[in-house]
């Protein structure tokens, strides 16, 4: 049993949270579950660029080289002495299994050693969460989750509980980006650049939508990405160079059209009375500003965060389990790292 420091409340607490899902290795400490003292994330990218893609074995081993570093940097900018610390929180899954472990381990034998509580947290719950770190959030509150690992419109009907209403039944968006960013000759994570030449782009190709049922809130992104691909083999076959900005805006529309169309439907059949955008491709700039018209339209306030707290990083983890220490919700020591991991069981109400 993990004797308690001080009493989970609203009183002044410091949290030391860790990210290593994927290839970020990330460590922030946010005071009161709000406020960011300081939030390092060193990034892999560069290494597994050449692989054109993540390359797990080699995520794990990049994490144990600098996970001690980034911790001591992050302390270091919170101008904060270890001992200061109140809780630990760290990344517990979805993600790569051993990317996970590394950040896991590191985070134990901190609470360990400091004699002070453990929260395994939810990835995700940390995209959405760090929508909290720029505003109030109001309950229901309709999450748009794009990610390069997933695509989810989760209903939240209180603070920190979660319902899945939608999701991908194929590629994440950010995976769709980064496969047609491949095939338009874009480096390794392409879904910038994609946005960006679409963001210049002077004609479209027209693409398909894949709206599935018509009551359906769930998505399908892999025959869009094989239309990209074929579009560019029939102008070849034809001799013709293809048009990679139209196919780009072609792309992006499509995407941008589905996602948004069944957000603003969702929120309004579950009457949310807020829309929140989160995940790696929320720093996408066509759909930043599609659901700020749409939502604006509505009558609906919409929060997205900054792009760097967009992309992975340690102080959305933070941001999801200061709903956990409110809670007085604790992980044992020997809690596991759960490289599939239920978003709604969870939930604070769970
Ligand atoms: O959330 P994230 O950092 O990692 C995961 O948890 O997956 O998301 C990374 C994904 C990559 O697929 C990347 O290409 C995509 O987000 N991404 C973008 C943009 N910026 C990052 N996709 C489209 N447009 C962007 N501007
Ligand atoms: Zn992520």
């Amino acid at each position: 049993m993990i004797q308690l420091k001080n009493e989970p409340s609203s009183s002044p607490y410091l949290m030391l949270a860790i990210e290593t899902s994927c290839d970020e290795t990330s460590v922030a400490v946010v005071r009161n579950g709000r406020e960011v003292l300081s939030n390092i994330v060193s990034s892999q990218i560069e290494t597994h660029r050449k692989f054109g893609g993540v390359v797990p074995e080699i995520a794990s081993r990049k994490h144990v080289e600098s996970i001690t570093v980034i911790i001591e940097e992050a302390i270091a900018e919170a101008a904060i002495s270890l001992e200061e610390i109140d809780v630990i929180a760290v990344t517990q899954g979805p993600g790569l299994v051993g990317a996970l472990l590394v950040g896991v381990v590191a985070a134990k034998s901190l609470a360990l050693a400091l004699d002070i509580p453990l929260i395994g947290t939810h990835h995700i719950a940390g995209h959405i969460y760090a929508n909290h770190l720029v505003g109030d959030i109001e309950y229901p509150s309709l999450a748009l989750v794009v990610s390069g690992g997933h695509t989810e419109i989760v209903l939240l009907e209180s603070e920190g509980n979660f319902r899945i209403i939608g999701r991908t039944r194929d590629d994440a968006v950010g995976e769709a980006y980064d496969k047609v960013a491949r095939a338009l000759q874009f480096p390794y994570p392409g879904g910038p650049y994609v946005d960006r030449l679409a963001q210049s782009a002077e004609d479209e190709v027209v693409l398909p939508r894949a709206w599935l049922e018509p009551d359906s809130f769930d998505f399908s992104f892999s025959g869009l990405k094989s239309a990209v691909l074929s579009e560019i083999n029939r102008s070849r076959m034809k001799g013709e160079s293809p048009d990679f900005s139209a196919l780009a805006r072609g792309f992006q529309q499509s995407v941008i059209d589905v996602v948004t169309s069944k957000t603003m439907r969702a929120a309004k059949e579950l009457g949310a009375k807020q829309v929140l955008l989160c995940g790696g491709v929320a720093a996408n700039q066509g759909l930043r500003e599609r659901l700020t018209t749409m939502c604006t339209e509505a009558g609906l306030p919409l929060l997205i965060p900054p792009h760097s707290l967009c992309t992975d990083n340690a102080a959305m983890i933070a941001a999801a389990a200061d709903l956990k220490w409110r809670h007085k919700q604790f992980s044992s020591l020997d809690f596991k790292a759960e490289p599939v991991f239920s978003l709604e069981e969870w939930s604070v109400g769970k």
